[in-house]
């Protein structure tokens, strides 16, 4: 997954606060619900005719509030142990809360936040009566700082904004690094680029930006030979060449598929679950190939089309189940196949803050009975000698290591070729002044797995 979106920080001296805390609470309630960010936020936008000031400070918010929503409920529930009546007074004073936190990096002043989220009460028809509560839950929290450390200590829910059963599992997995993927989840990640080497050199590129008061960084990776790192997010129309196809917008994990594929001129490629294309795009970019994009969701698969068309490039994108190939393979095997399965998406918590919210423990086995019916139904269609890249943004063991490994003891004929295995989430460090940072240091990049397997031939 990418996300071109900014991340705006609010602006609330254009705005009043309470609409934002108001904005807010209402997509933190779709959360609560079970709905995505991506699908919540564009139909409250249009629901409340929201315009785009208004839209990129809810989405903003909710981002930060979100990374911080453990904290803010086991502060909430020692300050009223009961259920706060309606729901949408619960995620007025949730966002309120967080916004009242020490570590949150948007900060307001303690009075604003009260005063505000008690102004979004009287707004509000349904809340009209509950200001004077919001007033004094509020209050109560600023008068007991205390209570921060205190629930920090005894829930761990609270501790790493994460549910407990997403902390224990990497606690298991990622022993000695768990705390830094959990303190990576917290922090807004760098915008990263891939430019499109067909249309522009990434130097002639670094150039177009700089023209631009942009500053992208080469990270130091011969493999990421593509890639730019700017260290703030832009919306994509600041881009040079954006809508003309010279760049994408893609994690520099994501960015090793197409070279670990080795797509040569000519071969035939069938990226099994290709949307919104991504990969897709950056294999036609460094090759000649005939490519088959499948992708079982119809909307999702309009996103592949959309971003060939950008970018120039062609390739045949078919509606399709890939674990079901009966229904549309030809019987023409592939010379490499890219299986980019679906899974917890536990490596992009950092992106995509709703998903730690999202995700129940039981998702995990069910999401690896899935990639394991994928890769079982696509391996009958590889050439011998051909290659199989399957990748996960995962960070738990069962969709990476795990998968892999049990793979390799099913299929007597594949053979484990060199890959990066698990890659951590990382965010290094921000360096105080953008044209500063000349040289290349550790790069931003999500967490991922990728396991690649050479048929014998
Ligand atoms: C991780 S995303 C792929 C991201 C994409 N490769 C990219 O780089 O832009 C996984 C995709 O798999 C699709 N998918 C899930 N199950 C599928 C199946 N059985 N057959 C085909 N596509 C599937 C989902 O709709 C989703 O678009």
């Amino acid at each position: 997954m990418t996300s071109p979106t900014p991340h705006a920080p609010p602006t609330p001296i254009l705005r009043p606060l309470w609409r934002d805390l108001i904005a807010c609470a209402q997509l933190l309630g779709a959360v609560e619900d079970g709905a995505s960010l991506s699908t919540a936020l564009p139909q409250y936008a249009a629901r409340g005719k929201w315009d785009a000031a208004q839209r990129g400070a809810a989405q903003a918010l909710s981002f930060a509030v979100l990374r911080h929503l453990g904290t803010a409920r086991a502060v909430l529930a020692q300050l009223h142990p009961k259920t706060v009546h309606p729901p949408l007074l619960r995620d007025v004073l949730h966002t309120a809360l967080a916004l009242l936190l020490p570590d949150m990096p948007v900060q307001y002043a303690a009075h604003t936040v009260v005063n505000q989220a008690v102004e979004a009460c009287k707004r509000t028809p349904a809340l009209r009566h509950a200001g004077g509560f919001a007033n004094a839950v509020l209050r109560r929290f600023i008068a007991s700082p205390e209570l921060y450390n205190t629930v920090c200590a005894a829930s761990i829910e609270a501790r790493w904004n994460h549910p407990a059963w997403w902390v224990k599992t990497l606690q298991a997995a990622a022993q000695q690094h768990w705390e830094d993927v959990l303190d990576v989840a917290q922090r807004q990640p760098a915008m990263t680029l891939r430019v499109n080497t067909r249309r522009i050199s990434r130097t002639d590129y670094q150039s177009a930006l700089m023209a631009c008061d942009l500053h992208g960084v080469a990270p130091d990776d011969a493999r990421l030979d593509q890639t730019l790192i700017l260290q703030h997010a832009v919306a994509v129309e600041r881009l040079p060449g954006f809508a003309s196809g010279w760049v994408s917008v893609q994690d520099a994990a994501a960015q090793y598929a197409a070279a670990l594929l080795d797509v040569r001129p000519g071969q035939r490629v069938l990226d099994a679950c290709s949307a919104p294309g991504g990969k897709t795009a950056h294999l036609l970019e460094r090759a000649d190939c005939t490519v088959l994009a499948l992708d079982k969701d119809a909307q999702r698969l309009h996103r592949v089309d959309d971003t060939l068309h950008r970018l120039g490039l062609q390739a045949q994108t078919l509606m399709a189940d890939a674990a079901r190939p009966a229904d549309w393979w030809d019987g023409q095997r592939f010379d490499r196949i890219l299986l980019d399965a679906p899974c917890s998406a536990s490596g992009i918590s950092r992106r995509h803050p709703d998903i730690r919210w999202l995700r129940r423990a039981s998702d995990i086995p069910a999401l690896a009975a899935t990639q394991t019916a994928l890769l079982d139904a696509l391996w009958p269609l590889l050439q011998p000698g051909g290659k199989l890249l399957y990748a996960t943004c995962s960070v738990f063991p069962q969709e990476g290591v795990e998968q892999a490994a049990a793979f390799l003891a099913r299929h007597a004929d594949a053979i484990a070729s060199p890959a990066p295995g698990q890659l951590l989430p990382r965010e290094p460090q921000q360096r105080t002044n953008d044209h500063a940072a000349a040289s290349p240091a550790p790069h931003s990049q999500d967490g991922f797995f990728y396991a690649l397997f050479t048929k014998s031939s």
